[in-house]
This record gives C-alpha cells, sequence and structure tokens, in this order.
C-alpha cells in the first residue's frame, strides 16, 4: 500500500483532502492520524477570518454545499498550534495554503519553508466562497501559472508543490500545462463544483452565499473525467485524485484513471473514520484483483496495454 509523495514515502495512497479535516485533530478521537496516507490541513490564509456567515451548508441528492468562506486562524497560529500538533501525532502534514493576492501565496510559500516537518504543500487555486477574497486563480492558465511560479520561489526546493485545479473550466488540460511549466510537481483534482441549492418552502437560496461548492459522490464523475484528461495529456505528473471518494472501490476507479494519492473529503463528514476504511477496502479491491501494489493500478484504464488489462483479458 505504500505510496510516493516526492522523495517522501507514505504508509498509504489515502490522504484526508482539504478542509474536512480541519488540521486533524478533530480526526484523532476516531482514527489514528498517523495510519492516514497523509494530512492537508485546511486551506491557511495569512490572517485569520471567522468565514461567511450561516447556513453555509446544505445537503443535496449525492452531495454536499459548501460556503465556509475559507474560515480560518491564520499562519502564525497554524504554525504554532497545528502543524506542531500534527508533527507530535506521527502525522505527515501537507499543508492547504489560499491567498486573495499572488503576494500572499508567496508569504505564506515562505512562511512554511521556515517551519520543520511539511510533507508538501497544496495551492488551493479555486476556493468558490472566498469573493471579496480573490478570484478564482484556477480559471486562467496564465494566472494559475503566476501562483505557482510566486509559491515555488519562496518555498523551499525538497517541499513538493501540488496545485489545486477547479473543474469549473473548458480546458482543464491547459490550466495543468500552465501549473506544470511553473513548477508544480504534482496536481490535485479536482476542487468542488460551483452549484446552488434553493429552499422552495423560503424560496430563497438554501445557503446565505447564494452559491457554493459541490462535492461528494455526485462530483466523483466529474473527477474521474479530469484526472483522466489531465493523466492523458501528462502521464509522469503525481495527481491527488480527490471528488466524491466514499469506498475504496472509488479511489481504486481514480487510481486507475491516473491519480498515484487519493483524497478523501465529504466522505469523513458522515464517517469521521473514511480515510482508515478506505485503505482496508483499497487494500481488498487491490488484492481482489491481483495487483501486488498499488503503483500496478495507476493509469491502467489508459488503453488496453496495461499489465493488469492484459492479465485480466486472459483469465476472461
Ligand atoms: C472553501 C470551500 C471549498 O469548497 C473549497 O474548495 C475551498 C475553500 C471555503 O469556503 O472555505
Amino acid at each position: 500500500m505504500r505510496a510516493r509523495l516526492g522523495q517522501l514515502e507514505l504508509p498509504n495512497p489515502v490522504l484526508a483532502a482539504a478542509g474536512c479535516a480541519g488540521a486533524g485533530r478533530e480526526l484523532a478521537q476516531f482514527i489514528d492520524v498517523a495510519r492516514v496516507g497523509a494530512v492537508i490541513s485546511k486551506s491557511i490564509m495569512t490572517e485569520p477570518r471567522t468565514g461567511n456567515p450561516a447556513p453555509r451548508l446544505a445537503e443535496t441528492p449525492s452531495g454536499l454545499l459548501n460556503s465556509v468562506g475559507l474560515q480560518g486562524p491564520g499562519i502564525d497560529a497554524f504554525l504554532q498550534r497545528d502543524l506542531p500538533w500534527l508533527l507530535s501525532h506521527g502525522a505527515r502534514a501537507v499543508v492547504s495554503i489560499a491567498g486573495q493576492t499572488v503576494r500572499e501565496y508567496g508569504t505564506l510559500a515562505a512562511r512554511l519553508s521556515d517551519a520543520a516537518g511539511v510533507s508538501a504543500v497544496e495551492i488551493n487555486l479555486s476556493c468558490p466562497n472566498a469573493e471579496e477574497a480573490g478570484r478564482l486563480f484556477a480559471l486562467d492558465p496564465a494566472t494559475a501559472g503566476s501562483v505557482v511560479a510566486a509559491v515555488r520561489a519562496s518555498l523551499r526546493h525538497d517541499i513538493p508543490v501540488f496545485a489545486k485545479l477547479s473543474p469549473d473550466v473548458t480546458d482543464i488540460v491547459a490550466v495543468a500545462e500552465a501549473c506544470v511549466g511553473a513548477g508544480a510537481d504534482g496536481l490535485s483534482l479536482i476542487n468542488v463544483v460551483l452549484g446552488m441549492a434553493i429552499d422552495p418552502g423560503t424560496m430563497r437560496p438554501a445557503l446565505a452565499g447564494a452559491y457554493g461548492g459541490l462535492s461528494g459522490p455526485a462530483i466523483r464523475p466529474v473527477a474521474v473525467r479530469c484526472v483522466w484528461q489531465v493523466a492523458e495529456a501528462f502521464p509522469g505528473v503525481p495527481i491527488i485524485g480527490t471528488g466524491g471518494v466514499r469506498t475504496g472501490r472509488d479511489a481504486l476507479e481514480l487510481l486507475l484513471a491516473g491519480a498515484s494519492l487519493i483524497g478523501v473529503g465529504t466522505a469523513i463528514v458522515h464517517d469521521p473514520s473514511a480515510c482508515s476504511r478506505v485503505v482496508r477496502e483499497l487494500e481488498e479491491e487491490l488484492a481482489a484483483i491481483g495487483a501486488d501494489q498499488v503503483a500496478d493500478v495507476i493509469g491502467q484504464a489508459h488503453g488496453a496495454h496495461g499489465r493488469l488489462a492484459r492479465g485480466l483479458a486472459r483469465r476472461a
């Protein structure tokens, strides 16, 4: 079940996705955070933020809409309190960062360079709920690339950078290309899909902020498509496949599409032990298809020439 994150070896490829596990502490009453591949912490900004007004969550069929608005303690408190907590509990920490400006992303990267124990940085280019906090950087390849370049320029070279992209674009491969060209070591695919719900009882939007980010099983096929398209274009670039993963079989699907790591997000909200369960179920799925290791299935859905595809065809 071992997996790679840059130079680092992880015990398994299943990561707690950004935003659904805070900075890990909330998970610890349910699971051993050291046994998750890594914890991606909720996107952090330079200053503390209270986020958007309530209601900030609305359930939809197979999905969850959120308009949290990047609530968080700010980088100082994160470095003093949250990162040390994760490290002292044996977890590998991937730190998600969000900025209002390209410069803020650079500042955050510089602060993380001075901290010990950051396994990777995930650049949130695609928060849908922070209108006054800036544009959605992932909508435009050049803008996304400039954020990645600013982070890369300020971040220690031994810390890998993953750019988290939005599916709400016409050509996600073009955005991925700009990010990789600007120095991203990998990509996280996908962030939420912009959505909206209206409560017929009140005749008003269900969320105070009107729109929100849709996550959960409803968006998994979108994630599979995006991972597939980017893996097809850049077969060597590591991808954290995220979007509606609830079971080991869902994780296997994203691995087959070309992800090498898996993020579990919204599933954690109603099953806080989801990461550990998905690791267990994925192990069973791999055994059932005769795969010795995770690497045997990564990208195997591309073409009929993969080693496993040939094996399965022979068995059939
Ligand atoms: C926030 C929400 C998201 O769905 C996301 O992907 C990033 C940030 C937020 O509102 O905090």
